[in-house]
C-alpha cells in the first residue's frame, strides 16, 4: 500500500473571497489531483463500508462531487439537494443561514423513502447552517441519517456541535481555522 499523502496540503486558501474576512478553503486543487482525491474518497467511505446505507445526500455544488463519488463506492443511490428553483420536480424547501448569507435549498419530495438510511456529504462544514437544513429536509420525508462527513472543519464556526446537538455523527478529514 502506498504512503498517504497529508491531504491538508492540496487545499488552497483564498484570503477575502467570497467576501473581505472569510478565507475560502478551496477543494478544486484536492479534487484535481488525481491522488488526493482518491484518498480522500477512499477515507471518507471506509467507515460506511457495509452499514447498508441506502442513499448518499450531496449538498450543492461540492457535495455533489464528493456525493457520487460516495455512492458508487458504497452502492448506493444519490440524492441532490439543490438551491431553490433548480430541481424540476415537486420539491420540500427549507431557508438556511450559513457563514456568508442566507438561502434555501429544495429535495425532490420521493427523493427518500421513509426508513431510508441516508449518508449526508458536503466539502465542508462551516457554522452548519446549510448541513443543519439539509439534516431536517431529510428527516422531514422520513430519512435515517446515519452520518454526515465532510472533507473540511471549520471548528471555531461551530458546525460539528450544531450536528451533534441534532444527533447525527459527524466525520471529517481535516481541520483549518
Ligand atoms: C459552502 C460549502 C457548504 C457551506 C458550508 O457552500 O460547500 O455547502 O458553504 O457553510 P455553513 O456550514 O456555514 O452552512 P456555498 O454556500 O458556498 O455554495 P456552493 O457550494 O454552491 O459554492
Ligand atoms: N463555506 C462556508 N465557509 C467557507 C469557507 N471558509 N471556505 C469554503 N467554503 C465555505
Amino acid at each position: 500500500m502506498t504512503k498517504p499523502i497529508d491531504l491538508a496540503a492540496s487545499v488552497r486558501s483564498i484570503v477575502d473571497y467570497p467576501k473581505p474576512g472569510i478565507i475560502f478553503r478551496d477543494i478544486t486543487t484536492l479534487l484535481g489531483d488525481a491522488v488526493a482525491f482518491r484518498q480522500a474518497v477512499d477515507e471518507l467511505v471506509r467507515p460506511y463500508t457495509g452499514l447498508g446505507v441506502d442513499k448518499i445526500a450531496g449538498i450543492e455544488a461540492r457535495g455533489f462531487i464528493l456525493g457520487g463519488a460516495l455512492a458508487h463506492q458504497l452502492s448506493a443511490g444519490f440524492v441532490p439537494i439543490r438551491k431553490k428553483g433548480k430541481l424540476p420536480h415537486e420539491t420540500v424547501r427549507i431557508a438556511y443561514s450559513l457563514e456568508y448569507g442566507v438561502d434555501e435549498m429544495e429535495m425532490h419530495v420521493d427523493a427518500v423513502k421513509p426508513g431510508d438510511k441516508v449518508i449526508l456529504t458536503d466539502d465542508l462544514i462551516a457554522t452548519g447552517g446549510t448541513a443543519e437544513g439539509a439534516v431536517k429536509l431529510l428527516r422531514q420525508q422520513g430519512a435515517e441519517i446515519v452520518s454526515a462527513c465532510f472533507v473540511i472543519d471549520l471548528p471555531e464556526l461551530g458546525g460539528r456541535r450544531k450536528l451533534e446537538a441534532l444527533g447525527v455523527e459527524v466525520r471529517t478529514l481535516m481541520e483549518f481555522e
